[in-house]
């Protein structure tokens, strides 16, 4: 079941949007738990029943399900709960472009290959398939295409040609749920800047990841 009800926001709030298995989500939260995101989540925003729902629940955090006009329904969510930034972590939807822009530089990204290898949707499998030798992740800033923003952070991993596709799924995993929250805590914290495409870090932050 997933309520209506957002908690009220902080001045570190994060609305997290997932639309799947939400194991990035529940990444997210034990790091704000265990005091390695100095973070509140505000708000898991799912736009199907998916099993985020159940993690959030499990977590004791608020969850809203879009509604079938769910591009307006998001924009309204988000005016109201104002998050300090919004964090997609699977959600299988573009974001309509009033969105990016009113949220401009507040919408992260995480997607698992080394874009722009493998944009989209099945990356994992995809570079798999071809047979890549080196594969990883990538937090991104949203910006109107689909998986093209400004990079904050790559992980690059060293594939194996004896692993299963399923080994190397768990590896990009890992490496996600380690990553992500470490990559919000650096933006919250507002040491960086952006110059046309390049994001950089600065010094003391850049230390955190
Ligand atoms: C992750 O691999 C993420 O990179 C991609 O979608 C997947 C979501 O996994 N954008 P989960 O729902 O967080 O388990």
């Amino acid at each position: 079941m997933c309520g209506l009800l957002h908690r009220n926001v902080s001045t570190r709030g994060l609305v997290v949007l997932a639309s799947g298995n939400g194991s990035n989500f529940e990444a997210i939260v034990k790091a704000s738990n265990e005091g390695l995101l100095n973070a509140e989540i505000a708000q898991l925003i799912v736009d199907r029943d998916c099993h985020a729902i159940e993690r959030a629940r499990k977590l004791s955090v608020p969850c809203r399900k879009l509604n079938e006009s769910w591009r307006s329904d998001l924009e309204t969510l988000l005016d109201e709960i104002s998050p300090s930034l919004v964090v997609l972590a699977g959600f299988l939807r573009i974001l309509p472009k009033r969105i990016v822009k009113k949220w401009r530089w507040k919408i992260l990204n995480i997607h698992p290959s080394l874009l722009p290898a493998f944009p989209g949707m099945h990356a994992i499998r995809k570079a798999y398939e071809h047979g890549v030798k080196v594969t990883g992740i990538t937090i991104h800033f949203v910006d109107e295409g689909v998986d093209t923003g400004p990079i904050i952070l790559q992980k690059a991993i060293e594939v194996d040609p004896a692993w299963s596709l399923s080994e190397l799924e768990e590896r990009i995993h890992k490496l996600e749920h380690y990553w992500y929250s470490r990559t919000i805590e650096v933006i919250l914290n507002g040491g960086w800047h952006i110059e046309g495409r390049r994001v950089f870090i600065e010094k003391d932050t850049r230390q955190l990841v």
